[in-house]
């Protein structure tokens, strides 16, 4: 009888040496005449113990890790592929209360299929809400998405059933979905994990909008530095298109939607959606005047439906189950599940999809165990590099879109990082406005003058040198690239450079007269 282990070939587990333990197992079990078949699955996010290999087992998938090559002979010896003790074992998968205790929705297949089998996507559920989709109006389509209170993954939250129904009331001769998987935010993977662990999922939602909207056309713009992710995509949708999921008849609906992946060129601002429109065209990526919205005038002037991975990735199981079950997850106006990427100074950094309500104290220390160092958590940036900086004091804010705002933070793509108590916080601001001097679009003044002025204000501050005024300028050239930059990025990078300023001022070298003065 054949054996089935899994070793993973998500860039995570492949950094730390998976496909070198593939290869040990498949030479130790060659040479101990063992038949063994080795199925290359996505990560189940706990990256500290990747490589993680995991053995079918009569009682369910056991796992070992972190695995090294070195140590595969002893893991034959052992018995590893009938699920027998090792110094390695992990026990049962999952058992293990990282995962145990998540509510996997949208990662509900990641790590448990062959990324690239159609057959054992469609075992595991796969297809099925587009079989649903099918025989439903649009218009009920987009009722099951609005029902669900799905909000855009990507960073802005924006209500993604509203965004459909808009394209699809929008007449014209071609529309588009775009996948934006540009996934530029600082300590973020869900997205690539999704693409390498299962990428039908994304396929799968994206065919859905598309039906919805009428849109033929699909594509996904995939950031440079994920080339595992765009060969993961490029043999799932050879497969879909093969077996009628994509193409001129899909399902047999008479409806058409192709899909290609359209990989960018590295530039943080590509991920903003309209300069990822002018990407996309052909273009230098320059963010785009709205209105008018992409829903009504994006890709090449045409009505598009732009999502992030994990929305559309979403939508499979919000069709499959229904959106009431959907929105029988979550808290206030943040419905649903949402994977949080926990990274930085953590000691079990991963993936963690929760209901949103979960704490940023239970992420940090139930889940993460607290610092890699093991030194106190002094700071936890949340939402990537536009994200605030939150203070160890802070950590009971609740992961939920209006939770966060109300403290000046924002969620953004769900990224955690953690820092210790020897980072220098005066640093950290000084390096979000300078991020976004090196990533700004250059086309308004307030982001392009602005933050290379901020950095040069930020330094006289750390210098001593007239704070009190300095402090004023930096007050005011915030408050101006708050509300007159043109997009996000030049609007939003005053929140880790004020929630620096505010939790931490001493480390801006400032004296208790300023401090006094800052609350
Ligand atoms: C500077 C900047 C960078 C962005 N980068 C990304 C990104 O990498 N991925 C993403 O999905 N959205 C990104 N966004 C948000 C997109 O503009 C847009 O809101 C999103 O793609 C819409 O999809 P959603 O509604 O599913 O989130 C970025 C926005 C800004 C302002
Ligand atoms: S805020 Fe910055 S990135 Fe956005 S449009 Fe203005 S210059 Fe471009």
């Amino acid at each position: 009888m054949t054996a089935t282990l899994y070793v993973p070939r998500d860039s995570g587990a492949l950094s730390l040496g998976a496909e070198r333990v593939a290869r040990a197992i498949a030479q130790e079990a060659a040479r101990r005449k063992i038949d063994v078949a080795v199925v290359r699955n996505g990560s189940r996010g706990l990256y500290w113990l990747e490589p993680m290999v995991e053995a079918a087992t009569a009682r369910g998938r056991v796992a070992y890790g972190p695995v090294r090559p070195e140590a595969v002979p002893a893991l034959f010896d052992a018995g590893f592929v009938e699920g027998h003790p090792h110094p390695l074992c992990l026990g049962p998968t999952e058992e293990i209360p990282y995962l145990k205790s998540q509510e996997r929705l949208t990662f509900a297949r990641v790590g448990v299929v062959d990324p690239i089998s159609l057959d054992d996507y469609i075992a595991h559920g796969g297809y099925e809400g587009l079989q649903r989709a099918a025989a439903m109006s649009a218009a009920q389509i987009v009722e099951e998405v609005v029902e669900s209170g799905l909000r855009g993954r990507g960073g802005a939250g924006f209500p993604c059933g509203i965004k459909l129904r808009t394209a699809m009331l929008t007449g014209s001769d071609q529309k588009y979905v775009v996948c934006n998987a540009d996934e530029g935010d600082s300590g973020t993977f869900a997205d690539r994990m999704i693409m390498e662990g299962d990428p039908f999922v994304l396929i799968e939602g994206m065919t859905i909008a598309a039906i919805c909207a009428g849109a033929t056309q699909g594509y996904i713009y995939l950031r440079s530095e994920y080339p595992h992710a765009a060969r993961t995509l490029a043999e799932a949708i050879a497969a879909a298109r093969a077996r009628g999921y994509l193409g001129a008849n899909v399902l047999a609906t008479g409806k058409h939607f192709e899909l290609e992946v359209r990989v960018g060129a590295g530039s943080y601002i590509c991920g903003e959606e309209t300069a990822m429109l002018e990407s996309l065209e052909g273009r230098r990526g320059m963010v785009r005047y709205k209105p008018p919205v992409p829903a009504i005038s994006g890709l090449f002037g045409k009505p598009t439906v732009i999502n992030n991975v994990l929305t559309l990735a979403s939508m499979p199981i919000i069709l499959t189950q229904g959106g009431a079950f959907y929105k029988n997850y979550g808290v206030g106006r943040s419905r649903g599940t949402q994977p949080i990427q926990l990274a930085g100074n953590v000691r079990r950094p991963g993936l963690i999809e929760k209901a949103f309500g979960v704490t940023l104290r239970d992420i940090v220390y139930e889940y993460g165990g607290g610092t890699a160092s093991g030194r106190p958590v002094r700071a936890v940036q949340v939402g990537g590099p536009l994200g605030a900086y939150f203070p160890e004091s802070m950590l009971d804010v609740a992961l939920d879109y209006e939770e966060l705002a109300a403290r000046n933070g924002l969620l953004g793509h769900g990224g955690v990082v953690v820092f210790d108590d020897t980072v220098n916080m005066a640093e950290m601001a000084r390096y979000a406005m300078e991020f976004c001097a090196q990533e700004s679009c250059g086309k308004c003044t307030p982001c392009r003058i602005g933050s290379t002025r901020g950095v040069e204000v930020i330094d006289r501050i750390i210098a001593r040198q007239d704070q009190s005024g300095n402090l004023a300028l930096l007050r005011d050239l915030c408050d101006t690239m708050t509300n007159a930059s043109l997009c996000a990025l030049g609007g939003l990078t005053p929140l880790p450079v004020l929630s620096a300023l505010k939790y931490f001022p001493r480390d801006f070298g400032l004296g208790d007269d300023a401090v006094s003065g800052l609350h």
